[in-house]
C-alpha cells in the first residue's frame, strides 16, 4: 500500500501539468471557444466522439473534485448552427457529472442559441430569451458515435429543436448516456441531464439569457423520456436547490424489464440488445455475465450493436427471439447480478417524486412498453402530492404518439415557461384523462 502510493507519488511528479494548472474560469472558457471559432479551419470535419480528443475530461487538474455540473471545457460548433434551423450559435460543454454507482463522470451537452437573440442587448433586456429547454432526444444505442453532439451535425431527426429554438428559447441537448453510451441506465441519465442544466445556467448569462427571471423545462420522448424523467425523479435528492419550472414526458417505459418482454419478437427487438449492453456498461459484473452467456456463434452478432444507431439495430434484429442468443435463455437475463442492476437503474418510480409539474402523454396501445406500467407510475406518484396532467391517448403506436403528442407537448411547456401554467392547467394533484389524438401518418421505426 505504502509503496503504491509513493509510486502514485512519483509517477503524479513526472507528468508535464503535475503543478496543478487553477481551474479556468466560465469566462475564460468562453473567451477561449470563440476565440477558437474566430479562424475556423478552412474544411471543419467533426469527428465522432470516440475518435475526437475533445472527449475527455482535463488533465491539467483533478476535474473529479469539482462540484456536479461544473463546465470543464467549452467549444463552439460552427456547424451545429447550419444543420439545426434557427440557430444563432451553438457551443459544446463537457462537464462534470456523477455515474449511477455515484463515481465522479462527465458529460457533454450541446447549448443552441436562438436566433431571436440577435436582437437582444443591454439596452433591451425584453428581447433576451427568458426560457431553457433540456430537450433529450431519444438515440436508443449503446454506440457512443450516435450521441447527439456528433449526430446533429447531420440534421435533427424530429425538428423539434428548431422549433423550440423558433419560440425564442436556449435549448440544451445532454448526451445523456454518457461517454460509455450507457443506453437505459436510469440514473446515469437522470444525473446527466440535471448537471446539464447546471452547467448550461453557469454560463447562459454570459450569452444573454436572463438567468434571473429564466425558467428551465426538460422534454423527452421514449428514450428522450427515460432521461428526462429519472431527472425529474432524481432532482429531490441530486439538485435539491435546481428550480425546474415543467417536466413533459411522452412514451414512457418504467420498467426495463418489462420493456423488454413486451419487444422480445417484435419489431423493435433490437433495442433489446442495445439496452441490455448500454445499462450494463454501469455495471461491469452484470457486462461480463452477459457477454459470457451468449452463445459463441452469435456472440459477435449480438455484440455488433456496439457499432450501431437505433435504426440500424432495429433493422438487423427485427422479429428476433432475443432470448435465443443466451445459453440458458431467458433465466440468464433474471439472475442476481441482472436482478440488481435492474433495481439500481431499470425501475422509475423508487428513487423520489418529481417536485415540478408533469405532463405525461402516452399511447394506449404503445407497443413498446405496456401502459399499465404508465399508469402505476402515475397512482404512485400521485398518490405522494405529485401535479401531474395524464393524457392517455386512444389511437396510435409507439411512433406515432411522438407525433400526436408534439403540439401539446408544445403548448403545455410554453405554459410552464412563461408563466402562464397556473392559468391553464390545474396546477394541484393529478388530472388523468383519455385522449383521442389522430395527427400522425403511419410512420416506421427509426
Ligand atoms: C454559425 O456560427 C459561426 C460561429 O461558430 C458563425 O461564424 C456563423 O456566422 C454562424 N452561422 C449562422 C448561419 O448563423
Ligand atoms: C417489471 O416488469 C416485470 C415483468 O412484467 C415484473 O415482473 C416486475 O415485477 C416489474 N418490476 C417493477 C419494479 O415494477
Ligand atoms: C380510460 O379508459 C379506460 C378503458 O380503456 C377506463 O378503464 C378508464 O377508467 C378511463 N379513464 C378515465 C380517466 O376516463
Amino acid at each position: 500500500m505504502a509503496l503504491f502510493a509513493l509510486l502514485l507519488l512519483l509517477w503524479g511528479n513526472l507528468l508535464p501539468f503535475s503543478a496543478a494548472v487553477p481551474l479556468q474560469t466560465l469566462q475564460q472558457l468562453i473567451h477561449q471557444a470563440d476565440a477558437d471559432a474566430a479562424t475556423p479551419p478552412s474544411s471543419y470535419t467533426p469527428l465522432p466522439p470516440s475518435l475526437d480528443p475533445w472527449y475527455r475530461p482535463p488533465l491539467t487538474y483533478d476535474w473529479t473534485q469539482t462540484s456536479p455540473g461544473r463546465v470543464l471545457k467549452i467549444r463552439q460548433s460552427p456547424l451545429l448552427n447550419l444543420t439545426v434551423g434557427n440557430a444563432l450559435l451553438a457551443y459544446q460543454l463537457l462537464y462534470r457529472s456523477t455515474d449511477s454507482a455515484y463515481n465522479p463522470a462527465w458529460d457533454v451537452t450541446t447549448l443552441f442559441i436562438p436566433r431571436w437573440q440577435a436582437r437582444c442587448s443591454a439596452s433591451t433586456p425584453n428581447l433576451c430569451a427568458h426560457a431553457l429547454l433540456s430537450y433529450q432526444l431519444p438515440y436508443d444505442t449503446c454506440n457512443v458515435d450516435a450521441s447527439p453532439s456528433f449526430g446533429l451535425h447531420f440534421g435533427e431527426p424530429y425538428g423539434e429543436i428548431a422549433d423550440a429554438l423558433g419560440l425564442g428559447w436556449f435549448v440544451a441537448v445532454p448526451d445523456y448516456e454518457g461517454p460509455l453510451a450507457s443506453y437505459a441506465a436510469g440514473v446515469q441519465a437522470g444525473h446527466a441531464t440535471l448537471d446539464g442544466v447546471r452547467a448550461v445556467m453557469q454560463v447562459a448569462g454570459l450569452f444573454g439569457l436572463r438567468v434571473g427571471v429564466a425558467k428551465v423545462g426538460l422534454w423527452g420522448y421514449s428514450g428522450g423520456a427515460l432521461a428526462a424523467e429519472w431527472a425529474a425523479e432524481l432532482a429531490v435528492q441530486y439538485a435539491p436547490k435546481m428550480r425546474i419550472a415543467g417536466v413533459a414526458l411522452g412514451g414512457l417505459t418504467p420498467n426495463v424489464t418489462g420493456v423488454t418482454e413486451f419487444l422480445n419478437g417484435r419489431e423493435g427487438a433490437g433495442l433489446i440488445p442495445q439496452g441490455l449492453l448500454g445499462i450494463a456498461t454501469q455495471h461491469p459484473d452484470a457486462y461480463r455475465w452477459i457477454v459470457s452467456r451468449l452463445r459463441p456463434a452469435l456472440r459477435e452478432v449480438f455484440l455488433s450493436v456496439r457499432r450501431m444507431t437505433a435504426a440500424q439495430a432495429i433493422a438487423a434484429f427485427r422479429y428476433q427471439d432475443i432470448y435465443g442468443y443466451f445459453v440458458g435463455g431467458y433465466a440468464d437475463l433474471h439472475t442476481r447480478v441482472m436482478q440488481m442492476m435492474y433495481n439500481v437503474d431499470g425501475f422509475m418510480g423508487y428513487h423520489g417524486v418529481p417536485r415540478m409539474p408533469v405532463f405525461i402523454y402516452n399511447a394506449i396501445n404503445d407497443e413498446l412498453s405496456d401502459i399499465r406500467d404508465v399508469d402505476e407510475l402515475v397512482d404512485r406518484f400521485c398518490g405522494v402530492g405529485a401535479n401531474i396532467l395524464y393524457h392517455r391517448n386512444t389511437v396510435g403506436t409507439h411512433t406515432q404518439e411522438l407525433i400526436n403528442g408534439r403540439q401539446r407537448a408544445f403548448a403545455w411547456l410554453r405554459s410552464v415557461l412563461d408563466g402562464s401554467y397556473d392559468q391553464l392547467y390545474s396546477s394541484m394533484g393529478c388530472t388523468i384523462q383519455n385522449v383521442t389524438y389522430n395527427l400522425a401518418p403511419w410512420v416506421g421505426w427509426g
